[in-house]
């Protein structure tokens, strides 16, 4: 039996309610999280927490909470109602409900849903690397709102799955943003981390963030500007990075290899740093 949190009480995931004038189903008017946790420690739960409140502020939806301390509380008390020790949390808050009507309703109270869940993690991904294929980025230009309209991102992730690709990274004026679901990296001809800028045309991903914490502490240069179609195919190693995968080897962009397609010696030692950062939070 799966229990969810649904605005204000934990309940069977089946029997959960949300009414059909919810403006997240309508309008998919509404922010998410995608967070880990491990040994029942939410991992990063401060910069998820950040980011939340900057959509919600960003889209002018009302926060269902006074402070945020009790979220906390609530999703630990969640993990624990489904006797899980590591996994993800999805959270997700829309406007509310309303009868239909674009413009936004006076008074209005936010509809709040979190549940658990898990994916079944394939050690070869990080082992061998994958390979991505390339689009152009066909999203609004606020990508940087955690929003849960998602079309152009699944469209694409299926298009990429379709044709044989682990995921696809997208172009704008002939620059790589990021993924359909990651962020996207190179490691330039100067052995620098590079990735698009943290902009309107991004999401900045929290292993993004980390990544590039892990990075500076390791003292391999960082530089956050968006990287070329051709920059990419001549990197030296490329990576991605998403809360579900932590950091994952690129090897192959439309099959064509980078580093004779296999993981690169930086991308390596940045996988280490991030398995032993998120430890050091467990342990904490
Ligand atoms: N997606 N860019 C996009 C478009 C994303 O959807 C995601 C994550 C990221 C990485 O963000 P983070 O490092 O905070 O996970 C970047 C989540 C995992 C999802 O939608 O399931």
């Amino acid at each position: 039996m799966q229990i969810c949190y649904i605005n204000g009480s934990f309940e069977n995931k089946s029997d959960a309610l949300i009414s059909v004038e919810d403006r997240g189903f309508n309008f998919s008017d509404g922010v998410y999280e995608v967070m880990s946790f491990s040994e029942e420690v939410l991992i990063n739960f401060k910069k998820h927490l950040d980011r939340l409140k900057r959509s919600l502020k960003e889209l002018r939806i009302r926060s269902p909470f006074k402070n945020f301390k009790s979220l906390e509380l609530i999703i630990k008390k969640l993990i624990q109602l489904n006797k899980v020790h590591s996994g993800y949390i999805y959270l997700q808050i829309t406007r509310g409900t309303a009868p239909r009507n674009h413009l936004f309703p006076r008074s209005i109270s936010p509809n709040l849903v979190i549940f658990t869940f898990s994916i079944k993690k394939d050690d070869n991904l990080i082992k061998k690397g994958v390979g991505i294929g390339l689009t152009k980025d066909k999203r609004w230009q606020r990508c940087d709102i955690k929003a849960i309209s998602l079309l152009p991102n699944l469209l694409e992730k299926q298009n990429a799955f379709e044709n044989g690709f682990y995921e696809i990274w997208q172009i704008r004026n002939n620059h790589i943003t990021e993924g359909s679901t990651s962020n996207a990296f190179i490691i330039n001809s100067r052995d620098e981390i590079q990735t698009h800028s943290k902009n309107n045309l991004i999401l900045g991903g929290v292993a993004r963030d980390s990544t590039l914490e892990i990075a500076k502490k390791k003292k391999i240069k960082v530089i956050e500007k968006p990287f070329t179609v051709s920059n990419l195919e001549n990197c030296k190693e490329a990576f991605l990075t998403s809360t579900t995968v932590g950091i994952l080897p690129v090897v192959e962009v439309e099959n064509k290899k980078i580093n004779s397609g296999k993981p690169g010696l930086i991308t390596k030692m940045l996988i280490k740093g991030y398995n032993d950062y998120i430890y050091s939070q467990i342990n904490e």
